[in-house]
């Protein structure tokens, strides 16, 4: 992966949370009353690019947003203004700048779309989104964004728990991973043709059992209460909150329980770089650079905005016990 220095947003760009609140109260009341078209201009305050990086999706889509569970915990971080969290992106299918994502992703067709459910389970087969979003709960859920490459974001994401939908497959006692694979069609994902990738498509990810079962791991549709833009994964994305980012796989197509562990993209790569495990640890460094601080965005070259990195990205209460006994400096 590679580290840029500084990103490219200009300070100017920020959205205080308050607004994003007082907008999502807003979208809440409109679309409560039918006016969908209304909550993307009408609504938003000045100095909040309401409709930055492209985020459309069907009307039943927004409708099932705008009804999410709010998120009722305490959140102490300030969130990332919306216009940095679609504007500095990984995604490699569409390029390896920052902002080659937020450009070039207008080529993906998120819906329809369909999600394969493979492997050891009772039921298997290809389902419509809209299908499979139809018996979960979604919910908004706010989560810090690590990246391995020691920047991260806070992120109001609205998606439902993974281990939800998992469940109502009924995986057998040989399902001890889960499986993920982003597209695969380089019509929608150009980079996915090009001589000079380095990465072996689809892109591919994988978490072990207990982990994808865990309350915080989450399948995210939108983020600060709209349809996810195509950059950030659209239209079904993972977000695993104590993992580095790379475990995050976007725009997924294929969800497989697995009995041995699955190969992963960045693993395979480059297994001396980025393991399987992959938890936010800021005492195991990556072979070249520190993992003990990371650049908060929005920063820049005067307010670097740089913090301590966290155990499991400050979500060890929760997770440190699915680690219990592990070495994490070998299983990293
Ligand atoms: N998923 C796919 N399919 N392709 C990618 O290149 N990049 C990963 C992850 N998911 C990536 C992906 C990386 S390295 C990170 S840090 C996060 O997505 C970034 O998510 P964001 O762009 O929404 O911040």
């Amino acid at each position: 992966m590679f580290i840029k220095p500084s990103n490219r947003i200009r300070e100017s760009e920020i959205t205080p949370e308050s607004v994003y609140r007082e907008r999502r109260r807003f979208m809440q009341l409109t679309l409560g009353a039918g006016a969908l078209a209304a909550a993307s201009g009408a609504g938003a305050k000045p100095g909040f690019v309401a409709d930055a990086g492209a985020a459309v999706g069907p009307d039943w889509l927004k409708q099932k947003i705008a009804d999410a569970e709010p998120y009722g915990e305490k959140v102490t971080d300030k969130l990332t203004p919306y216009e940095h969290v679609t504007s500095y992106n990984n995604f490699y299918e569409f390029g390896y700048d920052k902002s080659d994502p937020a450009k070039h992703s207008g080529t993906l067709q998120p819906h329809p779309w369909k999600v394969e459910i493979a492997g050891h389970a009772e039921k298997t087969g290809a389902f419509n989104l809209e299908d499979l979003l139809a018996k979960v709960t979604l919910r908004e859920r706010v989560y810090r964004l690590r990246c391995v490459e020691a920047w991260s974001m806070v992120i109001p994401w609205v998606g439902f728990e993974l281990g939800e939908l998992l469940k109502q497959f009924k995986p057998t006692s040989r399902a001890k991973y889960v499986a993920f694979t982003t597209l695969l069609d380089s019509k929608q994902m150009p980079e996915q043709a090009s001589r000079f990738s380095t990465i072996d498509w689809p892109y591919r990810e994988g978490l072990r059992i207990d982990e994808a079962m865990n309350p915080l791991t989450l399948l995210a549709v939108g983020l600060y209460g709209k349809p996810l833009p195509n950059q950030n994964g659209a239209p079904l994305r993972l977000v695993v909150p104590w993992k580095y980012g790379f475990k995050s796989i976007k725009s997924i197509v294929k969800i497989e329980f697995t009995e041995k562990q699955p190969g992963t993209s960045w693993n395979v790569r480059a297994p001396n770089e980025y393991g399987f495990y992959a938890n936010v640890n800021p005492e195991v460094d990556h072979p070249r650079w520190s993992q003990a601080s990371e650049r908060r965005l929005p920063s820049g070259l005067f307010s670097p905005n740089i913090i301590d990195t966290q155990m499991f990205n400050g979500y060890a209460d929760e997770v440190a016990h699915l680690y219990k006994g592990m070495d994490l400096r070998k299983h990293y």
